[in-house]
């Protein structure tokens, strides 16, 4: 029968049997499943296992930092690489929800591969893919050793033709977090809510810099804190704020102001295909939008997204 302890122990063992000695190259997303997946691969082969982790300049406010110390401890051989110059100089103009898109992809292509180059004798290409993306990406990308454009990792250059180490392929998401929690590995990082790949670069509508980005962060995490102050975190499926391109006319003690609007959207869902707007608390929303028109300068409106999916979708862009 199944339990999170025999297939750490089954997992362990295949993994030293398929691997043997070679390297393996992986990088981390700060997501579930990639850290569940790294933690088991370096519990079989430890050090062989090479991990990288990329500040893309889109992730949450302190997320790179926290990630990162919480990589190291769990023991992961991990480099962290910050590439935000990089990311921000090539997204800089662009304002095509799918182009800003490719350009993250392919930036974290471009680095992903420069690291790669940098390690002697790589032989194996470690990813956190589960049975859900399995089943997607052989419907719509054919073989299923196509990695997902869809997924952070993006898709690698066709003449870097590693063999795949995927130790959660037959796994669901349930049985990830128990297998993640058997690992040891922090039961807030095991129940986080998703977080799209592009980042806070598809919440910011429009286009992205670096200020923008300073905005957004510093609002999300308000927001998120306040919902997990409120013990609200676990009963929404997704959460964060999105940066519009709109301004308007406000009032701050006599003084006329003219600032960015932002919008939160929180979500009800159970796999992220359909999902309803969360019927948030009125109390809850107003405490919340407060506090970023009084804390964060350069908003001055907050509104709450109220579609349900479909038709919108969750994220923006
Ligand atoms: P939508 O906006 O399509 O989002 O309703 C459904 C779920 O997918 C996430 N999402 C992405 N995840 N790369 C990702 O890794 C992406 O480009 C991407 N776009 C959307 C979204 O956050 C939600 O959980």
């Amino acid at each position: 029968n199944w339990t999170p302890a025999n297939f750490v122990q089954e997992s362990i063992a295949q993994l030293k049997k398929q691997i043997g000695d070679r390297k393996v190259i992986m990088a981390l997303s700060g997501g579930v499943d990639s850290t569940v997946a790294a933690t088991l691969i370096s519990k079989a082969i430890g050090d062989h296992l090479y991990c990288l982790f990329v500040d893309n300049g889109v992730l949450r406010k302190n997320e790179y930092e926290q990630v990162l110390h919480t990589y190291q401890q769990l023991h992961l051989n991990v480099v962290g690489i910050d590439a935000k110059e990089h990311f921000y100089t090539k997204l800089a103009g662009k304002t095509d929800p799918e182009e800003k898109r490719k350009i993250i992809g392919n930036t974290f292509i471009e680095i992903f591969d420069r690291e790669a180059k940098r390690m002697n004798d790589i032989g194996m290409l470690g990813q956190g893919t589960i049975y859900p993306d399995v089943i997607e990406s052989v419907s719509v990308h054919g073989p299923s050793q196509t990695i997902k454009s869809h997924h952070n990792v993006g898709g690698l250059p066709d003449y870097m033709q590693l063999e795949l180490v995927e130790p959660l392929r037959f796994l669901f998401k349930d049985e990830v977090r128990k297998v993640g929690i058997e690992l040891g590995i922090p039961a807030e990082l095991i129940n986080r809510h998703p977080f799209p790949g592009p980042g806070l670069a598809i919440r910011i509508l429009g286009e992205v810099t670096e200020e923008k980005v300073h905005l957004l962060q510093q609002a999300d995490a308000i927001f998120i804190d306040a919902l997990r102050n409120a013990n609200l975190y676990s009963k929404v499926w997704q959460a964060g704020a999105i940066l519009l391109p709109v301004k308007s006319v406000g009032v701050m003690g006599d003084e006329r102001t003219y600032e960015y609007t932002l919008a939160l959207r929180a979500v009800t869902s159970v796999d992220g295909m359909t999902a309803d707007w969360a019927h948030l608390p009125y109390d809850f929303l107003a405490s919340v939008s407060n506090a970023i028109i009084n804390q964060v300068k350069g908003i001055n409106r907050v509104v709450y997204d109220i579609s349900s999916k479909p038709p919108a979708t969750i994220e923006w862009e």
